[in-house]
């Protein structure tokens, strides 16, 4: 049996997290042979709520966990973490950009950041789900100081999958067919949706097959405003389909993709002429408990002007939070 690794959740009594643990205590992230440690965070007036979440793991008899700690501090919360999902933040409300999130949630990622560089695993890897979630990335990365940068990650792998799911639908093939889709950027409605790389059953080009109209005008606002659209309809932010990607952005980092690509959000280290320093959606390829940002694609005018727009955004948010940012 192997030992237990410490998977440390923030916002653990909120809604993305109620879809999560169960998963992951259920062995979906790590494997069915890996026993977890769930360390739960939350702020003190949720410690209720967290309780009751606790009791229904435990109801559920999962044989691959191996204890549960509840913590409503990041600095205990974090110790010895060997892998963080950063989910607890301010959501989105009806009519809010991500960007109104920017302040309220900064403070948070600090300290969380100094708690990580601290007290957890000096391995840790650690996925930012809470919004705006490319700079909360950053502020948490930059508080950090003795940890690598590759050791954390903003989550864009829901609308990488959400791009999938549209173009399965729209194009009636299998999703396990398309390969090679690319979300640029900010997980905001300025991400770039790529289609110029991706593949159907490992070559036929995707873009041959869709009406360029169609692509730009429905399917790049359609991925861009998907958030949104849910937040209109639900009356609060995705919760089960974000659990799933996350699950899923941990998984491929800590066990490989398999030569496939996914996109994570990542500390840009200039690849493709993006600005060095913020966290950016690259298309990444994971193996050993690694990602590496895959290189030499061909990018065209269209794509490119996509790719600044949300990088401008990107430089826009790091500017509004650079007081929070130690230097480096
Ligand atoms: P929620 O309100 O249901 O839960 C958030 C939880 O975080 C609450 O229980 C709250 O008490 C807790 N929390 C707040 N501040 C905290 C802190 N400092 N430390 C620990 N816990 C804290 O929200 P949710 O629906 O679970 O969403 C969580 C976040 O994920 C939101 O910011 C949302 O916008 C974001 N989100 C991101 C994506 C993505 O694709 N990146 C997708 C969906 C949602
Ligand atoms: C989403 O993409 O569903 C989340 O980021 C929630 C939001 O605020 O849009």
């Amino acid at each position: 049996m192997k030992q237990p690794v410490r998977i440390a959740v923030t916002g653990a009594a909120g809604n993305i997290s109620y879809a999560l643990l169960f998963k992951i205590a259920a062995g979906e992230m790590l494997g069915s042979d890996q026993p977890v440690i769930l360390q739960l965070v939350e702020i003190p007036q949720a410690m209720d709520r967290l309780h009751g979440v606790t009791m229904e793991l435990e109801d559920c008899a999962f044989p691959l966990l191996h204890g549960v700690t509840l913590h409503d501090n990041p600095d205990s919360g974090f110790q010895g973490a060997h892998y963080a999902i950063l989910l607890g933040a301010r959501p989105r409300s009806r009519g809010m950009e991500r960007a109104d999130l920017l302040e309220a949630n900064a403070a948070i990622f600090s300290a969380q950041g100094r708690a990580l560089n601290k007290v957890a695993n000096p391995d840790v890897k650690a996925l930012v789900v809470g919004n705006p979630a490319n700079t909360n990335c950053l502020i948490l990365s930059r508080n950090a100081p003795d940890l690598s940068p590759s050791q954390f990650c903003a989550m864009t792998r829901l609308d990488h999958d959400r791009a999938r799911g549209l173009l399965s639908t729209q194009i009636e093939v299998s999703l396990a067919d398309i390969d090679n889709i690319i979300i640029w950027g900010n997980h905001s409605s300025t991400m770039y949706p790529d289609l110029h790389h991706a593949t159907i059953a490992g070559d036929q080009p995707v873009i041959s097959m869709i009406n360029d109209q169609w692509y730009k005008e429905e399917f790049i606002p359609r991925i861009q405003k998907r958030g949104s659209e849910i937040i209109e309809a639900r009356g609060q932010s995705s919760a089960a389909s974000a659990a799933q990607a996350a699950l899923a952005h941990m998984r491929d980092w800590a066990l490989g993709t398999d030569g496939k690509i996914v996109s994570m959000g990542v500390i840009s280290d200039g690849s493709y002429g993006v600005a060095k320093g913020i966290c950016y959606s690259f298309p990444c390829v994971c193996d050993f408990g690694a990602y590496q940002i895959v290189q030499g694609l061909d990018i065209n005018e269209y794509g490119q002007e996509k790719m600044k727009v949300t990088e401008a955004e990107l430089l826009e948010e790091k500017a509004a939070v650079e007081h929070l940012l130690p230097t480096e």
